[in-house]
């Protein structure tokens, strides 16, 4: 029975298509910004896309009816639980005979839990490790939980220890068991200590059933630190878990359904979420919103719209029956959880997950504590398992986005400007030859502060007058980010920061600057700082010469910081380069040896490569990568090249003429690569078989089986 009355025009949504049989549990990765993606887990009954929540429903209570949610809120997928079904006579009956989707009326996928958290809340439960799976299995679950040992925070580091061993021992049976249709989520658990955590991952993902491994890794043992708050605790474990589970399965935060943890737990790796919460808040006049949780008692206006609400005043709501106000909170509930994922999917599609956590992290002291922690692992160079998450969400993060960035006192610490600071840092070179011919060491730096982007506007005639005085000059410019080489200028996030004017025309502290040019590799050498004058009286010979001189420095510097390109090698490949420019006086075809190798793209500025360019590249490496497992016994250097990508035999024919390579199909990849960057697509002996962008990292390409691992842009063996 349907208790909230559906509006006229909500649609009635077809039931899901099933998965391929060959897809049945694998997870694909659309799109990543950070450790944060966009997947799809495919299964028999239709696709969940991440990151989402798994409703809990209760089949006892059932406060929104599963088709309901399934017609009304789009959900995919939901949560009961097997062993509440297993004691009941009715349900366990019912549910043998008709299955688990007829019990609940609900045609998307249903995920069931074991038992484990009963045992957690009261001392044991009477189903064993075996009988569970087999029930799950009878039911048609789509996603069944084996019986894991819950592991409480209060428990010493010995009786974790057990909880772990015991929930890996009992994995082999549970995987076998559960056959080849019932996937399985294989929990982690590991209490406070992150290196349990850690060895927790890698075994229970090392794990092999008959057919397949686990299907997703939930975290288990957390509910104890969300109900305290606990959230630095919480996030510490996910980084630990993270840095051993591997990349093909999602990872779910067992019994996490706040919206206002959302934006972080995804923006540092969790694909699902699951939680009763909007029927218990809803039970306790308890309204939920992104920022927080609002006592009904305490309302005259609402803070926050929904439909659920709309068109009533919380007095009403008050005057309501107890039954039928519960039933319209858990709707607004839902509704506002199903909103902000849709949020926070949107902001992982668009590079922005990260400064919507950081916003959300202002509206609790305790998320805001744990946020400014997990900064803190960003920037140390930390060697267990945090460190390595933290790292490896650095180094996959595209450091290149569109459109504007936010000013705010966080914002040097977002994950990709700390990835494109520490690409300049080690990749960055001053220029070896100048405008006017001469070469040497540069003689002196020049900052140029006090005017806004776009700089080919506000500053280009300073730096022009600045190089005729001094051809030697760096010109660097200042930014609320730190200084940045002038060839750089229009590279998105600097060039396009969100703040007022006023913050143009503030000048840099000294002891910034003194960090920024040691980690430039220009301590020691004078400085001048410069506020650009009017426009001086120009000679047009030595603005065109200086301007062609600048455009070159821009293509080496680009395909250094960006994609790996020594400047040695950077000079040989634009030596005589000749650009063409669009009506706003933009650089936008790179031409060298009459070949259009490089496009520069003018809405974030990096670098496309056109084929020619893609050959150019792949001649200066002729070491394919190393195959998956392979140990690089070589030297680390700042400029690898650009990134590669060692695709299988029997998909050369299809790449070869332009077609995407998809994963299961790469056999290597240069840890460098960086998705949303170019890459290069090479055979076994370093030919060039296309280049494209990349989707995912090497990592991920190391597990991935489904879904697309480079966007190839042309390839390399069609015909003319
Ligand atoms: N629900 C909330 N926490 C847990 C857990 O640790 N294990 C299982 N199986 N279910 C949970």
């Amino acid at each position: 029975m349907t208790n909230w009355p559906r509006n006229a025009f909500v649609s009635i949504r077809p039931d899901p298509n099933p998965c391929r049989p060959q897809d049945l549990g694998k997870f694909e990765i659309v799109k990543s910004d950070g450790a944060a993606r966009l997947g799809k887990l495919h299964t028999k009954h239709g696709v969940l896309n991440t990151p989402m929540l798994l409703p809990v429903v209760n089949p006892n209570i059932r406060t929104i009816e599963p088709r309901e949610m399934w017609d009304r809120y789009g959900v995919e997928g939901l949560i009961t639980n097997s062993y509440v079904i297993w004691k009941h006579d009715r349900l366990h009956e019912s549910g043998l005979k008709d299955g688990v989707h007829a019990l609940l009326d609900f045609p998307g996928v249903i995920v069931t839990d074991s038992g484990t958290f009963q045992s957690y809340v009261y001392g044991d439960v009477e189903v064993g490790v075996e009988e569970i799976v087999e029930f799950q299995k009878n039911l048609g679950v789509d996603v069944g939980t084996m019986l894991d040992v819950f592991g409480r925070p209060d428990m010493t580091r010995e009786q974790i220890e057990n909880a772990v061993e015991e929930t890996i021992s009992r994995a082999p049976i549970s995987l076998k068991l559960a056959g080849e249709k019932l996937l399985l989520n294989g929990p982690i658990q590991g209490g406070l200590y992150p290196d349990l955590r850690a060895i927790a991952g890698e075994k229970m993902g090392q794990v092999e059933g008959d057919v397949r491994g686990f299907a997703v890794h939930p975290i288990g043992g957390i509910v104890p630190l969300m109900e305290r708050q606990r959230y630095r605790e919480l996030f510490e474990i996910l980084l630990a878990a993270r840095s051993t589970i591997p990349p093909n399965r999602p990872i779910h935060l067992f019994g996490c359904g706040h919206p206002l943890l959302f934006p972080f737990a995804i923006a540092l790796g969790t694909d699902l979420f699951d939680s009763a919460a909007y029927a218990l808040f809803a039970r306790d006049n308890r309204l939920m919103t992104p920022t927080g949780t609002l006592k009904l008692a305490d309302l005259s206006e609402w803070p926050i719209s929904s439909s659920a609400l709309f068109g009533k005043t919380p007095a009403e709501v008050r005057a309501m029956g107890e039954k039928e106000r519960g039933v319209l909170i858990a709707h607004h509930n839902l509704e506002i959880t199903q909103a902000e994922l849709a949020r926070c999917r949107e902001a992982v599609r668009n590079g922005k997950i990260w400064q919507l956590a950081e916003q959300r992290s202002h509206a609790s002291p305790q998320l805001r504590e744990a946020f400014l922690w997990v900064i803190d692992q960003l920037i140390s160079s930390d060697e267990g398992p945090v460190g390595i998450s933290s790292l490896r969400g650095i180094a996959s993060t595209n450091p290149i986005r569109h459109g504007g960035e936010n000013l705010s006192e966080d914002i040097e610490f977002r994950p990709h400007i700390l990835h494109l600071k520490s690409l300049l840092a080690t990749r960055w070179r001053s220029p070896g030859s100048w405008w006017d011919s001469s070469t040497g060491e540069p003689v002196r730096v020049v900052i140029i502060e006090g005017v806004p982007p776009p700089w080919r506007e506000t500053a280009l005639h300073s730096v022009i007058s600045t190089l005729i005085e001094e051809p030697k000059a760096v010109i660097l410019l200042s930014t609320p980010i730190g200084l940045l080489p002038y060839s750089l200028e229009d590279v998105s996030p600097w060039c396009h920061i969100d703040c007022s004017d006023d913050t143009w025309s503030e000048f840099s502290d000294v002891d910034d600057i003194i960090d920024d040019l040691a980690e430039l590799g220009l301590d020691g050498l004078p400085v001048e700082r410069r506020v650009p004058g009017p426009v001086p009286e120009s000679n047009p010979v030595q603005t065109s010469e200086i301007r062609n001189w600048l455009d070159r420095c821009t293509i080496v510097d680009k395909l250094s910081v960006l994609n790996g390109i020594s400047p040695i090698d950077g000079c040989k490949i634009t030596e005589g380069m000749v650009s063409r420019r669009s009506r706003t006086d933009r650089m936008i075809n790179v031409h060298s040896n009459d070949e259009h190798i490089i496009s520069p793209r003018l809405m974030d500025g990096a670098i496309s490569l056109t084929l020619a360019g893609a050959r150019r590249l792949n001649m200066l490496n002729s070491q394919p990568p190393l195959e998956f497992g392979e140990e690089f016994d070589g030297e680390e250097v700042d400029h690898p090249g650009i990134a590669r990508v060692l695709l299988r035999d029997d998909a050369i024919p299809f790449v070869g003429v332009g077609r995407n390579v998809m994963h299961g199909y790469v056999l290597g990849a240069d840890p460098h690569l960086i998705p949303g960057q170019p890459c290069l697509v090479v055979d076994s002996e370093g030919n060039l078989v296309a280049h494209g962008i990349a989707v995912t990292g090497a990592r991920d390409m190391a597990f991935l089986s489904k879904g697309i691992a480079v966007r190839v842009r042309d390839g390399a063996l069609k015909e003319d």
